[in-house]
């Protein structure tokens, strides 16, 4: 037997954990799984917000059976048409034939695109409502915070609203599905990889539809992935402002490739440098071991970058170009960069991310650094000073 979530009298959380998919969209790690969440509000007529991905269907269908018995879904209520998100859809409209389709214009297309399905359609436009019974429910479209047809469904009457991918994240419900009932630091730090990995390059839609929301009474945030904000929703609603403006933390991000360890012994002793100059929060990675989406969403936390390439082939190290690759894609703006690396002849690693910082825009902080071979004291030198002038600027920037 299922356990019964309610999250607030009749209305259900009836999402799936998915702890077998290793990449979400077949790209970013998930560790620690992900939640695909789905509600149900059972009032005089039922509705469910979303559904879940494909792999999940029996489980669902099943949960939904053990609510509701042998009643009927009256509204599927489509707030964004990914399949993680609509891939039970053509299953839950056969077990439930009659049930009308809610979306938006831009909905439709995606639906009979992915699925075949024509029939059933609800149209509803921006700020329109459907009463439930109990529950009126009003729909806010939110187009590009992920895709075109997103939309955000608030309840009038419980002032939850159901955001869908906005204000969601990686990571499995284990047991808690409340931010209050987990542990909160690690699913703030699995949003903010969710957000600068899936939605960060939406982010002036993401503003557009935070103004949109400001006037609503919101008691509850229910988005599709992670926990449901209950304690404190405005908390994550600052947060997604905040990553959505591009504001960071006082830190700073070292991302380097090297093969035989002389890009790494300069990161070391740059990192160094940072710290001795009073900088607290400094990351270093090796873009060959740690995926990007970790190096992405650290990135997207703080302010100040370094890039360290050896030469490849005349070109940036390839886990190194990817983390650019993504970086360039994601529209992050407003952070500090600086560059290092190494050579043996014609070199290639540092040229082509200055040629990546031209592109992207940041202010550049310090001369590049190039060791040829391995780094020697005119090197270590260089760095040092990079590094006291890269703290610098954050501790004056900053509140230590
Ligand atoms: Fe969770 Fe844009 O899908």
């Amino acid at each position: 037997m299922n356990c019964r979530l309610s999250i607030r009298e009749d209305i259900h959380w009836i999402g799936v954990n998915d702890r077998e998919t290793t990449l979400f969209e077949n790209y970013w790690p998930l560790e620690k799984g992900v939640a695909y969440n789905s509600y149900l509000i059972n009032d005089e007529k039922i509705a469910i917000l979303d559904t879940v991905k494909f792999n999940k269907t029996t489980e669902y269908l099943e949960k939904i059976k053990e609510i509701i018995g042998d009643r009927k879904v009256d509204y599927l209520i489509v707030n964004h048409m990914e399949p993680d998100h609509s891939g039970s859809m053509l299953a839950l409209l056969g077990a439930y034939p009659d049930m009308k389709i809610v979306g938006n214009k831009k909905t439709f297309p995606f639906i009979e695109g992915f699925y075949g399905i024509t029939k059933n359609y609800y149209e509803v436009g921006d700020g329109e409502s459907l009463d439930l019974g109990k529950h009126k429910l009003t729909f806010y479209l939110t187009p590009m915070v992920h895709w075109p047809e997103t939309m955000m469904t608030f309840d009038e009457t419980s002032g939850v609203l159901f955001s869908m991918d906005a204000f969601g994240g990686f990571g499995a419900l284990d047991g808690g599905i409340f931010d209050d009932e987990l542990n909160y630091d690690f699913y703030e730090d699995e949003t903010r990889r969710y957000y600068s990995n899936i939605v960060a390059k939406y982010s002036p839609m993401v503003q557009r539809s935070l103004k949109k929301l400001a006037g609503l009474d919101i008691k509850m945030i229910a988005p599709t992935h992670g926990p449901i904000w209950r304690s404190n929703p405005s908390k994550i609603i600052d947060l997604y402002d905040k990553w959505s403006r591009f504001e960071a933390d006082h830190g700073v991000v070292i991302v380097y490739g090297s093969m035989y360890g002389n890009t790494a012994k300069m990161a070391d002793y740059l990192a160094r440098i940072i710290a001795e100059n009073g900088v607290k929060n400094v990351k270093v990675f090796d873009a060959s071991k740690t995926h990007s989406s970790y190096i992405l969403s650290e990135i997207w936390k703080y302010k100040a970058v370094v890039i360290g390439s050896c030469a490849y082939n005349t070109k940036v190290f390839s886990s190194v170009e990817t983390v650019l690759a993504k970086l360039g894609n994601s529209g992050l703006k407003d952070r500090y960069i600086s560059v290092f690396g190494n050579k043996s002849w014609s070199g290639g690693g540092v040229s082509g991310i200055e040629a990546f910082v031209s592109e992207i825009g940041w202010e550049k902080i310090g001369p590049s650094i190039e060791a040829t071979y391995s780094p020697k004291d005119v090197e270590f030198e260089a760095l040092n000073a990079l590094g006291k002038e890269i703290a610098d600027r954050l501790n004056n920037e900053y509140d230590k």
